[in-house]
């Protein structure tokens, strides 16, 4: 079949490369011109410069100019197409709203060149990214307004995570469809023949409207049920002494109905998808007169854990961050990905900063580029104090306490690196759990103070308190 993708992000490049490699024709269109002039070039540097996905740019080099094609410009491309993804920007406006800017321009656009086309076979405009409900309505009512004839919508949300969208479009757990007419449902079977009737992949048909909710209730679900473990069991281990958390977690995730997945706890969920959907849904809510007191209390909830440690840090361990040098271990939202949307470390870089810290050395696997954009010193000449490091050593160096944001692999073995580097007295702030010998650390002098318990430091007396953390597995591979 041919499909165009309009947007070519996170959502639109691996969804147009996979409905590419199933062997659709698909023509991805962005106004962007650097972006698509990286795609085209085919160089993985230059496409990951954009959207760094595992497994993407091998299927983008293998179907380029086969059944993938990247475009400015469309015009030609819609005649004989049978669907149309809108896969564009939703960012999030003060006070929750969904900002339909970028997603409203697209939709004129793509209205007026459906109606100038001189095939009129049916197409489907599908709304791939999330949108709030009834935006599948709105889309309808452009597309007439500009006299486009023989098209039908539907919502067909995106429920990848990061990281492993190639793999999770490969073998979703589900291919959710909301369409007003047999016709268009069939058109979009076409397209998802590999998932129609499969054993293990759910194929669920139904109204655009209840596609829309399913994306918003899943989304802030997960983060309610994350915000549980952060909220609720962290912070009992966090009260009381002698609870390790990590047999707390496998002795209630044992019951088959509850997810060990959402159960590690963390310095608050971060994302481009968590925060910006339970906002959203809160205002949707809202405006149709209704309360949403437990959403709102996931989200304060969340956010509260993204910098909380800096005030444990000073009531539990006595730390004063004025003046000192602090290391930020991580500053993506979560490991594999050099995405900072949302991210914990955001906040905590603020935190840290008010606080009067001297200097902020900054060190990730991925994100350090991404992160000069975010820690614009014309926006704040506060950012001056970070300084980029090349490696964890490097960003240990000369530093009075560290924070471990993001659950990067490589951090597990950062005690080594503690040792080789610092010197006690010194304070260690992890808030992924990330430090399995960290008996040792305290045996040796350093301060441990992690999300989910509490500080741990040798006492005058030479005895270890019991109270702990001790780390398996990790939240993605969860
Ligand atoms: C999420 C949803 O998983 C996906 O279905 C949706 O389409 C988009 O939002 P993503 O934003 O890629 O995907 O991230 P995810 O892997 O779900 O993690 C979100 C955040 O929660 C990360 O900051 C992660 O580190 C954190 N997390 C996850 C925890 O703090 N604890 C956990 O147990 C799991």
């Amino acid at each position: 079949m041919k499909a165009i993708v309009v947007g070519t992000g996170y959502v639109g490049l691996p969804h147009g490369a996979i409905c590419a490699e199933y062997g659709h024709k698909v023509y991805a269109y962005d106004i962007n011109q650097e972006r698509i002039d990286a795609y085209k070039s085919g160089r993985r540097d230059e496409i990951e410069k954009q959207i760094n996905e595992p497994g993407l740019v091998p299927i983008i080099q293998e179907q380029l100019n086969r059944n993938l094609f990247f475009t400015t410009d469309i015009t030609d491309e819609i005649e004989g197409t049978d669907v149309i993804f809108m896969c564009l920007n939703t960012p999030p406006k003060r006070g929750g709203a969904t900002d339909l800017t970028y997603y409203l321009n697209a939709s004129h656009h793509i209205a007026k060149l459906l109606a100038a086309r001189t095939d009129k076979r049916r197409v489907v405009v599908v709304n791939k990214s999330t949108v709030p409900i009834g935006t599948a309505r709105k889309l309808e009512s452009i597309l007439l307004e500009h006299g486009a004839e023989n098209v039908g919508v539907a919502s067909n949300p995106e429920f990848l995570a990061q990281g492993k969208a190639i793999e999770g479009s490969r073998s979703p757990d589900r291919v959710v469809v909301g369409a007003d007419t047999t016709a268009d449902l069939q058109i979009l079977r076409g397209i998802y023949s590999a998932y129609v009737n499969h054993v293990r992949i759910r194929y669920i048909e139904t109204t655009p409207e209840t596609a829309e909710a399913i994306k918003y209730l899943g989304n802030t679900l997960l983060l309610t049920y994350i915000s549980f473990w952060n909220g609720v069991g962290g912070r009992l281990a966090e009260s009381f002494g002698n609870i390790r958390m990590e047999d707390l977690k496998l002795g209630v995730t044992a019951d088959s109905r509850i997810s060990t997945w959402g159960s590690f706890v963390s310095n608050g969920a971060g994302g481009s998808c968590f925060g910006k959907d339970i906002q959203s849904l809160i205002y949707q809510l809202k405006q149709a007169g209704n309360r949403a007191d437990l959403l709102e209390s996931v989200y304060e909830i969340n956010e509260y854990q993204k910098s909380y440690m800096f005030d444990r840090a000073g009531y539990e361990a006595g730390f004063n961050f004025n003046n000192k040098t602090v290391t930020m271990l991580g500053l993506a939202f979560k490991k594999r990905t050099n995405d900072m949307r949302d991210s914990a470390s955001l906040k905590a870089v603020e935190a840290l900063l008010a606080k009067g810290v001297k200097e902020i050395r900054a060190y990730d696997p991925l994100a350090m580029h991404e992160a000069t954009r975010y820690f614009d010193p014309e926006q704040n000449h506060l950012f001056e104090r970070i300084v980029y490091c090349d490696s964890v050593t490097d960003a240990l160096t000369g530093s009075d306490a560290c924070y471990v944001s993001t659950d990067w692999e490589e951090f597990r073995s950062l005690s080594k690196e503690l040792r080789a580097t610092v010197q006690t007295p010194y304070l260690i702030m992890d808030g992924r759990r990330m430090l399995p010998d960290y008996n040792q650390l305290v045996e040796d002098g350093f301060d441990y103070l992690p999300v989910g318990g509490k500080l741990l430091r040798k006492a005058a007396d030479n005895t270890l308190s019991l109270n702990g953390a001790v780390v398996e597995s990790d939240p993605a591979v969860a």
